[in-house]
């Protein structure tokens, strides 16, 4: 739950099943400073669903309701609710989970267009975001898909949606915010330079070098490296390359002199 002011306006999200649980998790992101407390009704991965946690409560619209009622009452910030379509195809009931949501208090949905059942594969079903919103007066927000800056535009002309999150398509490229902003009011879109990208990602590793213990950010500037360099030259490279080093001194001087040779290699 760390952050910075310039992350402003931020969510954080909880997840869980027991509704008193669920609460006083509420109540800590409301004191650590959040803007918005965030439920996670859509996790499909195994760990979280064994504790019926995550798009599990989609099956029990009861125990999901009884949940969104505690957090309610139990912070004055804004709360949103994030879900799937559903746990299955044969179980498709986000209208009913959006009107629960909407009938306990709840400030604006988001909704991933696939059934947990689907984890990643096929296509998000946008359709099914259209007829949410045609559903709720509260905003809802469309997820799934969005991996070009175009892709924003098009899901909220095609479904009406209030707003679009975007998860995977930021993790590759953390400029497509401002490139749909750029977008959007008829702007230039800026292509990132290797200089931006460089910064960037050095940027992150050092803020996450200074906080975690080496074994960890180790662990995670990998997972990023392997998000971040995807589509560079030679990106391949530098992923198998990284999993060989043993400690995060290694780890940077491998990434500066890829980012060295880059350079050099585009000069001449
Ligand atoms: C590595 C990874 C971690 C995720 N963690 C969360 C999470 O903690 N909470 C959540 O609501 N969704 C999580 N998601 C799902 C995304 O928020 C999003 O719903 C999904 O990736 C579909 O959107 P996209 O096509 O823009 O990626 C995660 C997705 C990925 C790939």
């Amino acid at each position: 739950m760390h952050f910075s002011e310039e992350e402003r306006p931020i969510a954080i999200q909880i997840y869980g099943s027991q509704p008193e649980t669920m609460a006083e998790a509420a109540r800590i992101v409301e004191e650590v400073g959040a803007d918005v407390c965030d439920i996670n009704m859509g996790c499909p991965a195994n760990k979280v669903l064994k504790g019926c946690a995550g798009a599990a409560l989609m099956r029990d619209i009861d125990l999901a309701e009884r949940i969104i009622a505690a957090v309610r009452s139990a912070i004055s910030i804004p709360l949103t609710v994030k879900f799937r379509l559903g746990f299955n195809d044969k179980e498709r009931n986000f209208l009913e989970l959006g009107r629960v949501c909407e009938a306990n208090g709840v400030q604006a949905v988001s909704m991933h267009g696939r059934t947990a059942k689907q984890m990643f594969r096929g296509e998000a079903d946008w359709s099914e975001i259209a007829r949410l919103k045609e559903e709720l007066s509260i905003p809802v927000i469309g997820n799934g898909d969005v991996r070009e800056p175009g892709d924003a535009l098009r899901m909220l002309a095609e479904t009406g949606c209030d707003g679009v999150m975007i998860g995977r398509g930021a993790t590759k490229n953390p400029w497509i915010f401002r490139q749909i902003a750029a977008r959007m009011s008829g702007g230039r879109v800026p292509e990132p330079t290797l200089e931006d990208r460089r910064d960037l990602i050095l940027g992150h590793f050092q803020m996450v070098a200074q906080r975690d213990p080496d074994k960890i950010a180790l662990h995670k500037l990998r997972k990023f490296t392997g998000w971040y360099t995807h589509g560079l030259p030679h990106g391949r490279k530098l992923r198998q390359q990284i999993n060989q080093l043993p400690d995060v001194e290694s780890f940077f001087r491998a990434l500066e002199s890829f980012f060295d040779e880059l350079e050099v290699g585009r000069a001449a």
